[in-house]
């Protein structure tokens, strides 16, 4: 199954290669029908450090107020154990091609300049995403988008659209039926204040798609508690919802790394009279393990779809390129004939997997 998810990836990475937002080709529609992991919430509700955790790995910018103004299309990619670079985790940016970064300090310092060249050292906010690839035998194979926080008011330096301009950017990746959708909602705010709700309940309103995440539980006030929202009580969604204990700031300041945060926070749960009888469903390990089978049922209900999808680009390819005629000499043809080449490709790969899944196929 891992395979497939890792399938997945690949074509999203040569979607994006060849310009996923050509004019000329089909390949926009085939990006979309793959599934993807949004991050949404209002700012500083903890989406990066979520994601961050999801990873495994410290390498996004975090911290107070807006820090995340470009959209960062992130995927994971597990490296086999036993391979000869065992052990080895890598970073790659599409924008940096063929440069790896194994210094997960250089890429979080290459996701805030490639922020900066865009949008200028402002408050300013692009929706160019930044595609960013990782590489670690110590991650499940995810596709993960982290977002600019929904915010109320425009600060000092940006612009009124602002509040709009974040709020269409952030639904322009959520809208998609595919996007599967990680609402963050901070546990020391009202939830019934949570843009995070409000605007995934918007785009999916019967939470089909949309997994609770409840940040900073940590930070409650004394005497209050999540369990009610925590086991479904105030805000019902198909999925459970999940708490987490993400570092604080003074953590992040103190450099507290990932591997004592994670076992903090199981410690945290069950070691706490309220959470012990949740504390098997809770925690960030719990959630990467609930997004890669849930992404893995999606994928594998929708490669039936995503292989007519490939047949129907070839064929769309196919008749443009008699339309150019043969040899084929400008780049725009050149650029054709290597996409349906690629699509061939995984035309294939998708015969070989889709046995694999027809009743009676044991593959997966
Ligand atoms: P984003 O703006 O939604 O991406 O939020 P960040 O991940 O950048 O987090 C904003 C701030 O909240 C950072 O200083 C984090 O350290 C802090 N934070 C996030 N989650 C938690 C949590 O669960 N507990 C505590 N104590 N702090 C958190
Ligand atoms: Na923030
Ligand atoms: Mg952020």
């Amino acid at each position: 199954m891992e395979n497939l998810i890792s399938l997945v990836n690949k074509i999203q990475r040569a979607c994006t290669a060849l310009g996923d937002y050509g004019e000329e080709s089909t390949l926009p529609t085939l990006w979309d029908a793959l599934p993807a992991i949004a991050v949404v919430g209002g700012q500083s509700s903890g989406k990066s450090s979520v994601l961050e955790s999801v990873v495994g790995k410290d390498f996004l910018p975090r911290g107070s107020g807006i820090v995340t103004r470009r959209p960062l299309v992130l995927q994971l990619h597990k490296i086999d154990e036993g391979r000869e670079d065992e052990g080895r985790e890598y970073a790659e940016f599409l924008h940096l091609p063929r440069k790896r970064f194994t210094d997960f300090a250089a890429v979080r310092q290459e996701i805030s300049d490639e922020t900066d060249r865009e949008t200028g050292r402002s408050k300013q906010i692009s929706s160019v995403p930044i595609h960013l690839s990782i590489y670690s035998p110590n991650v499940v194979n995810l596709t993960l988008i982290d977002l600019p926080g929904l915010t109320k008011v425009a600060v000092e330096g940006q612009p009124d659209s602002i509040v709009h301009d974040i709020e269409n950017m952030v639904r322009s990746f959520i809208e998609k039926p595919n996007c599967i959708i990680l609402a963050i909602s901070p546990a020391n705010q009202d939830l019934a204040t949570s843009d995070a709700i409000k605007i995934s309940r918007e785009v999916d309103p019967r939470g089909e798609r949309t997994f609770g995440v409840l940040t900073k539980i940590d930070l409650m006030d004394k005497g209050t508690d999540a369990v009610d929202i925590l086991e479904g009580k105030s805000y019902k969604l198909q999925f459970p919802w999940i708490g987490v204990v993400n570092r604080s700031q003074a953590d992040i300041n103190k450099s507290v790394d990932m591997i004592a945060a994670r076992r903090r926070e199981r410690e945290y749960f069950s070691n706490s009279p309220e959470y012990k009888h949740l504390s098997h469903r809770m925690g960030s390990e719990h959630l990467g393990k609930m997004l890669s089978k849930h992404l893995e049922t999606v994928i594998k209900s929708r490669i039936p779809g995503l292989q007519s999808l490939i047949s129907k680009t070839i064929a769309e390819l196919e008749s443009e390129l008699s339309r150019l005629g043969k040899p084929i000499a400008s780049d725009a043809g050149g650029k054709l004939y290597m996409i349906m080449e690629i699509c061939r490709c995984f035309d294939q790969i998708f015969k070989e997997h889709l046995d694999g899944i027809r009743p009676g196929g044991d593959k997966v």
